[in-house]
C-alpha cells in the first residue's frame, strides 16, 4: 500500500470516528435536554470531552494535510458551498465540546471524565441541591453558544449528508453509463 493510500485511510478513518460521534452527541443532548434526562448528562460531558481529542486530531490533520479534492465532477457553486459547509463543520466541531465545557464549567455544575472530576460542582449553601455559578457570564455565554451552534450544526450536517448521497448517486449513474456503453460496442 502506498503512503498516499495509507494518509486517505487515516483521513476516512478520523472523518468516520467524528461523525459517528457528534451525531450520536447531537441525539443524546437533544433528547436530554428536552426531557431532562439528568442521568444521560455525565455520560454525554465524558462522551463529548473524550471525542474532543479525536477532533483535534483531526484539525491537526486537516491543517497538516490540506483540504481533498471531491472524488466527483462538481460546478463552481457546489464547490464553494462545499468549501464553507465543510469549514464550518470542522470549526463547528471544535466549538461545540468547547462551549459545553465553558457552559458546565463557568455554571457550577462541574464536569469530569467517567467520573474523573475536571472542574468541581459548586453546590449552593442556601439551596440544598442547586448550584452557584462560578461566573455568569461565560455560563451564559456558553448556554448559548452550544444550543444556538448545536441546532445549526444539525442542519449543517444533514445538507452535508444529502450532498454526499447526491454524489454517491451521480457516481453511480456514470459507473452505469460507462458499463452500458461499453456493453453496446
Ligand atoms: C462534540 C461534542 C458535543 C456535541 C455535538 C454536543 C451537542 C449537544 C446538543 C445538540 C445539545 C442540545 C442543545 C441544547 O439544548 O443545549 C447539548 C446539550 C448539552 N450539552 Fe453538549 N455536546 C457536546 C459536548 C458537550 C460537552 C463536552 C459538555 C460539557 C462538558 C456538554 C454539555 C452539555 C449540557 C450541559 C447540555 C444540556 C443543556 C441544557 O440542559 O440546556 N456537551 N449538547
Ligand atoms: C452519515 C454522515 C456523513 C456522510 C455520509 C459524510 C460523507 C462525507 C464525504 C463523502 C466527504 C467527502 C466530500 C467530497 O468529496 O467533497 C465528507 C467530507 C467531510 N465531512 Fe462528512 N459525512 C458525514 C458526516 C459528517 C459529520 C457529522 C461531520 C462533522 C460534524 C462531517 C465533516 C466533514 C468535513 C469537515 C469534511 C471535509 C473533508 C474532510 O475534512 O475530510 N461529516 N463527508
Amino acid at each position: 500500500m502506498s503512503h498516499k493510500d495509507i494518509f486517505n485511510r487515516i483521513g476516512r478513518s478520523l472523518h468516520w470516528l467524528v461523525a459517528i460521534g457528534f451525531i450520536a452527541l447531537s441525539l443524546v443532548g437533544i433528547y436530554m435536554a428536552n426531557v431532562e434526562a439528568w442521568a444521560l448528562y455525565p455520560v454525554h460531558k465524558s462522551m463529548g470531552i473524550l471525542l474532543l481529542s479525536a477532533i483535534l486530531l483531526r484539525v491537526c490533520w486537516r491543517l497538516w494535510r490540506g483540504w481533498p479534492e471531491s472524488a466527483v465532477p462538481q460546478s463552481r457553486i457546489e464547490r464553494m458551498l462545499a468549501k464553507i459547509v465543510h469549514r464550518l463543520l470542522l470549526v463547528g466541531t471544535v466549538l461545540m465540546p468547547v462551549s459545553g465545557m465553558f457552559y458546565s464549567g463557568a455554571s457550577g455544575h462541574g464536569f469530569g471524565l467517567f467520573g474523573w472530576q475536571l472542574v468541581a460542582e459548586n453546590p449552593d449553601p442556601q439551596r440544598p441541591g442547586q448550584v452557584l455559578a462560578y461566573d455568569d457570564f461565560w455560563s451564559a455565554l456558553g448556554e448559548q453558544v452550544h444550543e444556538i451552534a448545536g441546532y445549526l450544526l444539525v442542519a449543517a450536517v444533514l445538507l452535508h449528508i444529502a450532498a454526499a448521497l447526491k454524489h454517491q448517486w451521480i457516481a453511480k449513474q456514470t459507473r452505469l453509463r460507462q458499463v452500458n456503453n461499453r456493453g453496446s460496442c
